[in-house]
């Protein structure tokens, strides 16, 4: 860690020049997430965990009164006024930052700039993240820079804000909750009404977390995400003639089964089901996972991404073909799409040893069969969003 930040600091100097001003340094994880995919805008539970993958952030203060914003990752470089009102830059990177930056401008009282390197090593656009990670580590460091004791809820709220009216994705508030709250070794069980979480510990004994990319690029601006969510919205609609409901978090699969027959349409019906069938087996895999049981979160994270794959249509020919040929070699207990899914990375668990054969064989299958190459990643449970003492 201490060379990362080192040959950041080079380039932070190379870029913006030398001071005598301290430079401070945040990490921000990404995410993956267990089982409970598309219930957050749903009022439902979702269950994911910080990854050891994230963004860094060097930040300096500048006499310039003006926040300048570069990434080692991209070439593109932000400059803005400290008073002026950030607007959207094309399809860029630097939104992420600008839409949490322009969160934080009401509230800030002094007129210091600040000068910010970014630096990633989450994949983009594969389900795990990086635009969460992008976004939490810049309101934490703005929290602490600025000293405006705001809580990690209200970070995680901002910056959900950022994506939801500055970036334009309506999505929920897992993955910025996941990267603010996310603790080591254990998963964040969240209910996504009440904003309560719980941490659920994940005790994997021989088996590990293996994240399995497509390498189908997504863009979930692009992507059918925003029309999921008004899909949801009509199924409450319709819902909400037999029953006193807000949203489908609130109904249970009994209830379901009662009255479905009040949504008319085919597609809408299915996408409700997918949703309140999830719900109800994230608590089940809470339950498979405090008693250690991790065949049957296994089972439940293939039946996952089976609705994921018939009821709600969100996975894709990748996606499938990835979870498909990862089910055919022995020591895998379960495997599922990640995120908001229609590409990115599938996760799964699988026996240690099975590790070398799986990346091998499963990758194998998976190029015969889309012709792409994936990539594979060790998942490892971590901490949420931190200050990292340097020097
Ligand atoms: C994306 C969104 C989340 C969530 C997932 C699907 O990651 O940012 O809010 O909706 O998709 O579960």
């Amino acid at each position: 860690m201490v060379e990362r930040i080192q040959h950041l600091e080079r380039q932070f100097i190379k870029r913006f020049g030398k001071s005598d001003r301290p430079l401070s340094v945040f990490f921000a994880p990404g995410r993956v997430n267990l089982i409970g995919e598309h219930t957050d805008y749903n009022g439902g539970y979702v269950l994911p965990c910080a990854l050891q993958y994230g963004t860094m952030l060097l930040i300096r203060v500048n006499e310039l009164h003006r926040l300048r914003m570069a990434s080692v990752n991209f070439p593109y470089a932000g400059e803005i006024p400290l008073g002026g009102t950030p607007g959207k830059v094309g399809q860029e990177w630097v939104n992420y930052p600008l839409g949490v930056i322009s969160q934080f401008l009401p509230h800030l009282t002094e007129s210091r700039g600040m000068d910010m390197l970014f630096e990633g090593d989450i994949p983009n656009g594969a389900g795990l993240s990086s635009s969460a990670s992008i976004e939490m580590v810049t309101a934490y460091a703005f929290n602490e820079l600025y000293g405006l004791r705001w809580q990690m809820i209200d970070l995680v709220r901002a910056s959900k804000r950022a994506e939801n009216e500055f970036v334009g994705v309506n999505c929920g508030i897992m993955d910025q909750y996941a990267v603010g709250f996310g603790k080591k070794s254990h998963a964040v069980f969240l209910d996504c009404d009440t904003i309560r979480h719980e941490w659920i510990p994940l005790d994997l004994k021989d088996y590990r977390l293996m994240i399995s990319n497509t390498n189908k690029i997504r863009k979930l601006s692009d992507s059918k995400y925003n029309e999921r969510v008004q899909e949801c919205s009509k199924a409450v609609d319709y819902l909400k003639k037999r029953m006193d409901i807000k949203h489908l978090g609130q109904v249970t699969m009994a209830d379901f089964e009662k009255y479905q027959e009040t949504i008319p349409d085919e597609t809408i019906r299915k996408r409700a089901r997918h949703v309140i069938s999830e719900n109800n087996r994230v608590i089940h895999a809470v339950e498979a996972m405090r008693k250690g049981d991790l065949e049957e979160l296994g089972r439940l994270m293939d039946q996952s991404h089976e609705s994921l794959r018939k009821d709600y249509e969100v996975t894709g020919y990748e996606l499938d073909s990835l979870v498909d040929a990862s089910r055919q070699i022995p020591g895998l207990l379960g495997s599922r799409m990640t995120g908001a899914g229609f590409g990115g990375c599938t996760v799964s668990i699988l026996h240690k040893d099975q590790i070398e054969i799986f990346m091998k064989e499963a990758g194998k299958r998976y190029t015969e069969m889309t012709g792409l190459v994936p990539s594979f990643y060790a998942g490892e449970v971590s901490n949420g969003v931190t200050a990292l003492q340097y020097p």
